[in-house]
């Protein structure tokens, strides 16, 4: 029987890596993007096998026009696998951080995935699929300046645990993959949604996190120069969606494992010294 995937924020980085790399392996994949251009884009890279659908998760209408339309098409195969992927990373420092721009990121990290998952869970109850959703080493460890980015990732941490236990009844599985840093634009829409924040910031904050926002912003480019490929994220992803016993979180990369399996095993207190702004 045909396996059916949506996957959302597909248009690029790591969304796009896994659109591309569960299509070769013959799942059909519903590819959620804001444009239709990048629609037309990934499904020429991709094939037949790849459907694209406008889907921002931060609109209702939105959710329900793409569940409408999916349920039409996979009829009796229900979800094989959902991959909540779409996200942004809003940076500032927590002291002045504008609600506004606190709400935006959890818009969409957070309660756009959890919005999209209860539309989509009845078609996964049917599929027997798996929940997949894209955390971080962010959802484990907090930095300075992505406090935002990490409470969002740190919260679906905690929803992919809920509904991991509530649904196991229906046998869904919900799993978290959590990457370390990954050569995708993220780096640079990061770098320019810091800069909308800080040019909106008073004087005080300049004078106080100026040259902090500067190192964090120059971090980010050493991110997207240095991150690993998004494709290893993609086979991460496939391995959760099909093994038969899969983890209830995954670390992706050597720098995500190293936080994951030695960073995170040392007290709060001496970890938080090698942790500094700058
Ligand atoms: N890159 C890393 O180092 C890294 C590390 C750990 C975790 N992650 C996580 O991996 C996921 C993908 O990140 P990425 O690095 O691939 O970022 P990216 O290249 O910037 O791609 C982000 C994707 O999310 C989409 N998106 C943004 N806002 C959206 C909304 N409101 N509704 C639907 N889609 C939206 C973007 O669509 P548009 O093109 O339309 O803006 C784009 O397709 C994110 O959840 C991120 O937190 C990334």
């Amino acid at each position: 029987m045909t396996k059916y995937i949506l996957v959302s924020g597909a248009s690029k980085g790591i969304g796009r890596a896994i659109v591309l790399h569960l299509t070769q392996a013959g799942f059909n994949v519903f590819a959620g993007v804001r444009k239709p251009e990048d629609g037309k884009a990934l499904q020429a890279e991709a094939g037949e096998r790849c459907t694209p659908v406008i889907l921002d998760v931060t609109r209702a209408e939105q959710i329900e026009a793409v569940r409408a339309l999916i349920t039409a098409q996979v009829g009796e195969a229900g979800l094989f696998g959902l991959v909540n992927n779409a996200g942004i990373a809003v940076g500032a420092p927590m002291e002045f951080m504008p609600m506004e721009d606190l709400r935006w990121q959890f818009d969409v990290n957070f309660f756009g995935q959890v919005a999209v998952t209860q539309a989509f869970v009845e078609l996964l109850r049917v599929g027997k699929g798996r929940i997949i959703n894209i955390s971080s080493i962010g959802g484990r460890v907090t930095a300075p300046i992505l406090g935002a980015y990490s409470a969002s990732k740190f919260a679906l941490e905690a929803i992919t645990t809920a509904f991991r236990l509530e649904l196991s009844v229906w046998g869904i599985d919900a799993i978290a993959i959590e990457p370390g840093r990954i050569k995708t634009p993220i780096w640079d829409s990061g770098a320019s949604i810091a800069d909308g924040i800080l040019a909106k910031l008073p004087p005080r904050a300049h004078e106080l996190y100026g040259r902090f926002m500067e190192a964090g912003k120059r971090d980010f480019m050493t991110a997207r120069d240095a991150g690993a490929d998004p494709l290893i994220v993609a086979k991460v992803v496939h391995r959760a969606l099909t093994v038969k016993n899969p983890r209830t979180r995954y670390l992706v990369g050597k720098d995500a494992k190293f936080v994951g399996h030695v960073l995170l095993r040392i007290p709060d207190r001496i970890r938080e010294r090698f942790i500094k702004l700058v």
